[in-house]
């Protein structure tokens, strides 16, 4: 695999059936996420007490995070069946009516990437999600009706790794938003201690802090991780993931310190040496490094943040000194020794609220 692949935290095809095998199957056995996963429990539980579909659920957060694996956890608990569709394959509102009309009572529909759903799918699913209805729209110009089709109850849980483009309406419909956070180190210890286990790896307490530093807050990447090591560990070493066999391994795949993978190291590669550390606009940046900005901003930017690593400012982005650090270079600072980010942040009006 290549670099790219080895710490991209977008699944790869080949990726779905080791995914699918070590997938968290029930609330308990999801490690993190401690806030949703407790605002989940109970929404689940009231409703199962009431006897009625729990209300719909968005979760929204960056690629390897859980949120396919939340969506089938709401259907495992509530005891229902699944059925799962993406935003781009519903292309036409019939799509979607085909679709609504078989689920059975209680259902979970699981749509994935929502915000790339047709417009006249989307308007559809208002009066789905609110009333349980859909009207089929019989003919075309004057002499079209509509037709109402009662459809059985049931929960769409949505997921997005991009919640800003979702319609207020849409958004609106949704009794219950989980934003999903990147994990932190001690969590995704536990993910991969799960996942030796299942895998019949041995793996030691440090070699899972080793493999979790470097995992980008993403149980994706964790996973992905601990297979090279295993490899590594297997051909080179005792067959035990040490925390040494770990930094030797992962020395050999390129994956940093950080874990940040070629898009981000490109990306603060730009910012700092190129542009002298900023502030640049977010295009220039996508340019930069031959990106889409949609890329730059949903894939690499969220976790560059997160790592203190980048800051966000009114006049573009910035580059913190830890960037400059990383990569092996002198911060920039100003006469009163305060750096680019603050001279800059500093000088911005705050964001009205
Ligand atoms: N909380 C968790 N505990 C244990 N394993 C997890 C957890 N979250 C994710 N994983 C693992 O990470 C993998 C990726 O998770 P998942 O497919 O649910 O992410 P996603 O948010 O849907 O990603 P995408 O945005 O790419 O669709 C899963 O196969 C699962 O093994
Ligand atoms: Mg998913």
């Amino acid at each position: 695999m290549s670099e790219d692949g080895l710490i991209s935290a977008t699944a790869a095809p080949e990726e779905r059936a080791f995914e699918a095998g070590l997938r968290p199957r029930t609330l308990d056995e999801f490690v993190g996420q401690r806030k949703v996963r407790e605002q989940l429990s109970i929404m689940l539980e009231g409703a199962q007490g009431r006897g009625r579909p729990p209300d719909h659920v968005l979760l929204s957060g960056p690629p390897g995070l859980g949120k396919t694996s939340l969506a089938m956890i709401v259907a495992e608990e509530l005891g229902v069946p699944l059925r799962m569709t993406s935003g781009p394959a519903i292309e036409r509102a019939g799509d979607l009516v085909a679709i609504l009309t078989a689920l059975t009572p209680g259902e979970v529909l699981f749509l994935d990437e929502i915000h790339r759903i047709a417009r006249p799918a989307e308007e559809l699913l208002y009066a789905a999600m609110e009333d349980f209805r859909v009207d089929v729209v019989l003919g075309k110009g004057p002499g079209a009706t509509a037709i109402p089709l009662d459809l059985a109850p049931f929960t769409l849980v949505g997921a997005t790794t991009r919640s800003g483009l979702l319609t207020g309406p849409l958004r609106d419909r949704f009794g219950f938003t989980g934003h999903m956070d990147f994990y932190d180190a001690d969590e995704l210890a536990l993910v991969l201690a799960r996942s030796a286990r299942l895998l019949g790896v041995r793996l030691t307490d440090d070699g899972a802090v080793e493999v979790a530093g470097r995992s980008r807050g993403t149980p994706r990447i964790a996973n992905r991780l601990l297979r090279r090591v295993r490899d590594y560990a297997e051909v080179r070493a005792d067959g035990v993931v040490s925390r040494d066999v770990a930094q030797a391994a992962l020395r050999v795949y390129d994956v940093d310190a950080l874990g940040l993978d070629r898009l981000d190291r490109a990306v603060l590669d730009a910012l700092v040496r190129r542009f002298g550390g900023g502030p640049v606009g977010l295009g220039t940046l996508a340019v930069a490094v031959g990106e889409e900005v949609e890329t730059v901003e949903d894939v690499s930017e969220p976790f560059l943040l997160r790592a203190g690593l980048l800051v966000r400012t009114a006049r573009g982005r910035v580059a913190t000194p830890a960037a400059f650090t990383h990569l092996g270079m002198e911060p920039v600072s100003d006469a009163l020794g305060r750096s680019q980010a603050q001279v800059v942040l500093f000088a911005e009006e705050p964001p009205p609220v």
